[in-house]
């Protein structure tokens, strides 16, 4: 199991002790052209989490290649890069000039930014364009918005993606409590933190059984047993978005967090819990819960 940053969430050039506390590091997504990004304001907090219309600011893949990528290889740390664009080719291109970087561990093709135009382009033909154009592992990035997200996970897996990450944020409003008009520069924005949870489970086990691909599970994690959860539901891989802007010390916490609340349980390591919310209950033993197909006592 691996803890990563959501992309976007972490800069790990200005934050380097942060980035070296996780397993991995996944860059804010890199369009073909430079992005300044939508018209402030860009982040805005509610009651149940955070919005933001961030607009994919970037320095755009010249750039990134010619001055990010080296500094972010002195972490030391798997990169995993998060590629966006407005049509299949953008992806397409991107991917492939990244397909020769050694230093690229993987990618992560952002499918579903709710504060851009939506690539016209199905995920599907995305992820097509993206496997003829690299050999490196793709892990698609999914919307929770959509009627049947297994369905597009299939979708995803049939056109060669390796992995899924789920989920991106949803598209949601605050207004101003003066004025009522948006609280956001560009109106609405993408919401992230608790009330994205439930709904990244549920993602997550439903392409997991879909599926069964490998899963970058995050939405809304905060503490130790939230890894737990979205691991029993298929995840196996686990990264951290807002908690970071509120807790830099979050990954070394919620690991040491994880690895009691999977204590326990009765497991030696957090991976023992994959997929349990999918299996029977078969014993109790010694006060531990026994499921089905697993070894763990
Ligand atoms: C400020 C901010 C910027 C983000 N930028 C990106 C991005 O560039 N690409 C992307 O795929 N997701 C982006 N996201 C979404 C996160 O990667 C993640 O999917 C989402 O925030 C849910 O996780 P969380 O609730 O733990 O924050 C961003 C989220 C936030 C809050």
């Amino acid at each position: 199991m691996l803890l990563l940053n959501a992309s976007g969430c972490l800069d790990a050039l200005t934050a380097p002790d942060v980035a070296r506390s996780l397993d991995g590091f996944v860059t804010k997504t890199v369009t073909p052209l430079p992005r300044e990004g939508n018209t402030p304001v860009r982040i805005a907090e509610t009651d149940v989490g955070m919005l933001n219309s961030i607009g994919l600011a970037n320095p755009g893949i010249d750039r990134f290649l010619t001055r990010n990528l080296p500094q972010l290889e002195k972490l030391g740390l798997p990169l995993w890069v998060s590629v966006g664009g407005f049509a299949t080719d953008d992806y397409a291109d991107i991917c492939s000039r990244l397909d020769d970087e050694a230093e690229v561990t993987a990618i992560e093709l952002n499918v579903s930014c709710p504060n851009v135009d939506a690539p016209t382009e199905s995920t599907s033909q995305i992820v097509a364009a993206a496997r003829q154009a690299t050999r490196k592992p793709l892990w698609a990035k999914l919307s929770p918005a959509v009627p049947e997200i297994g369905e597009v996970a299939r979708a995803a897996q049939a056109a060669g993606a390796d992995g899924l990450s789920l989920v991106n944020t949803l598209r949601a409003l605050k207004l101003d409590r003066q004025t009522l008009k948006p609280a956001l520069g560009p109106g609405q924005g993408g919401l992230s933190g608790p009330a994205l949870k439930p709904i990244a489970l549920a993602a997550v086990a439903t392409c997991f059984l879909a599926t069964g691909l490998p899963i970058v599970g995050m939405g809304g994690v905060q503490t130790g047993f939230d890894v737990l959860e979205l691991i029993a539901a298929g995840a196996s891989h686990v990264a951290l978005g807002t908690v970071l802007f509120s807790d830099p010390g979050a990954p070394t916490r919620v690991r040491a967090e994880l690895y009691a609340a999977a204590a326990e349980h009765g497991w030696s390591t957090p991976d023992d819990a994959h997929g349990v919310a999918h299996r029977e209950v078969v014993v109790h033993k010694d006060n531990f819960l026994v499921y089905e197909q697993m070894n763990s006592t």
